[in-house]
């Protein structure tokens, strides 16, 4: 990038990159958020490392890159309630959104992204993978694009096991909305906003069917489709320290936090930022 203050490193060929020479407690100007939206919308999802943040400074740098939302179903931090803490106990077993998933696609209007930041990670383990919902989109044939581009779907916050993977935050700080299902309907091939990119918009963890098919008739096509998305060749992988932060952009990737660390702890502060209507 002409200009560029910061060095961008690719770490996988298809997605994610880590950016290098940031400093939050300083680099927050327009020219340096802009930098770093533009390293985003490259590359589905940007790391950052050694950042010192602390609530305050992470929703300051949130407000920069857009509006921080209220997620409905764990309250947030008393002080910061677009904070919402993702903790795994020593003792539990099941991780917050353990399964691949873009944030909250069961809102009308799915979050643009989210900025996730490590304060406790385990000695090893607690990495989280991404994939490009583009490079799915891409791979498919002419004959499936044709077949799924007029085509919505169903996305649920009960969808599968995807509610247990909340139940502990929930227990611990639930709110008036945590018992209630929440649904919307997607395109499944979302143009994105920004780029004009097409992306393959269902996931794992919560699209359940076709609009007008069963789930049964639905299966088949959408297991096909979420096997495709993290073929490894679309995907990334990151290994937290503490103090790292990674910015994704939910509506061209997919996450996976991986649930190999039992008997350690992980603490992470998240905030996700107001999307649009996907079409
Ligand atoms: C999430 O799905 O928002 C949490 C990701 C993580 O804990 O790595």
């Amino acid at each position: 990038m002409k200009n560029s203050r910061f060095t961008v490193t690719p770490l996988a060929g298809a997605i994610g990159a880590e950016i290098g020479g940031v400093d939050l407690s300083r680099d927050t100007d327009d020219a340096a958020i802009a930098e770093l939206r533009a390293a985003l919308l490259t590359h589905g999802v940007i790391f950052l490392r050694d950042q010192e943040l602390t609530p305050a400074s992470q929703m300051e740098f949130a407000r920069k890159f857009g509006t921080p939302a209220i997620y409905p179903f764990v309250q947030g931090l008393e002080d910061f309630p677009e904070i919402t803490p993702i903790i795994k106990q020593e003792d539990e077993t099941v991780n917050f959104g353990g399964l691949w998933h873009t944030d909250t696609a069961y809102l009308e209007r799915p979050p643009l992204g989210t900025i996730l930041y490590a304060l406790e990670v385990p000695a090893a383990g607690g990495d989280t993978e991404w994939a490009s919902l583009y490079a799915a989109y891409d791979a498919l044939s002419d004959g499936m694009k044709q077949m799924l581009e007029p085509l919505r779907a169903v996305n649920r916050s009960e969808k599968g096991r995807v509610a247990q993977t909340r139940a502990s935050a929930i227990a611990s700080s639930p709110t008036d909305l945590s018992n209630t299902e929440l649904v919307a309907e997607h395109p499944v091939v979302r143009t994105h906003p920004e780029t004009g990119r097409k992306a393959l918009y269902v996931n794992l963890a919560h699209t359940s069917h076709f609009v007008g098919m069963t789930e049964a008739e639905s299966k088949p096509i959408l297991d096909y489709l979420f096997e495709l998305e993290i073929r490894p060749e679309f995907t990334c992988r990151f290994h937290w320290r503490s103090g790292s932060i990674a910015i994704w952009d939910n509506r061209c990737t997919l996450h996976n936090p991986i649930n190999d660390y039992q008997g350690s702890k992980r603490v992470m502060h998240r905030v996700t930022l107001e999307g649009d209507v996907p079409a």
